[in-house]
């Protein structure tokens, strides 16, 4: 099986550069920022407390759930105690909810296994933040998506512009580095460029040339592919 890992900051273009590569490669693709986030949205769903929030509270809540993932239609689809909660993972609540589970140790371990798993049985691209580095530690390729942060804010910005939500620059970058100072400074899967990452930085590509640039690298050891 060929595994390709794409880490990257948020609102780097990984998702949506994972989805085309996989689409042009023929792979499966696996966002596991959307089963994080699905855990989140079942935290909300139980009416659980953010202040509450500690390794306790956590890991009794994690005890509580069981969840899977599921391709319906070619479309990954997160079930948690058999909920779908595919079309609710995209809300600023959520965005802000998940970085507040997500590094904790038993999240983490929830979900390591479904990950690898599936990684031995699929080709594909899974993307994420600690995929080369701790998931998928032999991945073929390890791509690390990054960009320019007020780049990287300005399309968040756009993608809440086109939803509707009123909301200025200044408050999606706040967010946004909050996002990353919390993805980065964190015991357990923090986002880590690694020896052998490839370096994908979008600031000034659009999305078929940064897909265009992952598949050059890819070809360079599989010609035919
Ligand atoms: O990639 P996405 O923005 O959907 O990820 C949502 C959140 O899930 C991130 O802010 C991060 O806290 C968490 N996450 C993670 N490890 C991953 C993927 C996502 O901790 N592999």
């Amino acid at each position: 099986m060929i595994n390709i890992a794409i880490d990257g900051y948020a609102g780097s273009g990984k998702s949506t550069i994972a989805k085309e590569l996989a689409k042009r490669l023929g792979f499966k693709v696996f966002d596991t920022g959307a089963v994080y986030r699905a855990i989140a949205c079942s935290f909300k769903q139980m009416n659980l407390n953010v202040e509450e929030i500690s390794d306790l509270y956590v890991q009794r809540f994690i005890e509580k759930i069981e969840i899977e993932v599921k391709f319906i239609n070619g479309q990954q689809h997160v079930f948690v105690n058999n909920i779908d909660f595919t079309d609710s993972l995209r809300t600023e609540e959520i965005s802000k909810l998940t970085p507040l589970l997500s590094p904790f140790r038993c999240v983490r371990n929830k979900i390591l296994g479904l990950q690898r798993e599936f990684a031995k049985n699929n080709d594909l691209v899974m993307e994420g933040r600690d995929i080369g580095s701790f998931i998928l530690p032999e991945a073929e390729f390890k791509f690390f998506c990054t960009a320019d942060e007020k780049v990287r804010a300005q399309r968040r910005l756009e993608q809440y512009l086109a939803k509707g939500k009123n909301i200025l620059f200044q408050e999606v970058l706040e967010e946004l580095k909050q996002r990353d100072y919390n993805d980065t400074h964190r015991d357990y899967g923090a986002i880590t460029i690694l020896p052998d990452s490839i370096i994908l930085d979008t600031t000034y590509q659009n999305l078929d040339e940064s897909v265009e640039f992952c598949l050059s690298k890819i070809r360079e050891k599989y010609p035919n592919i």
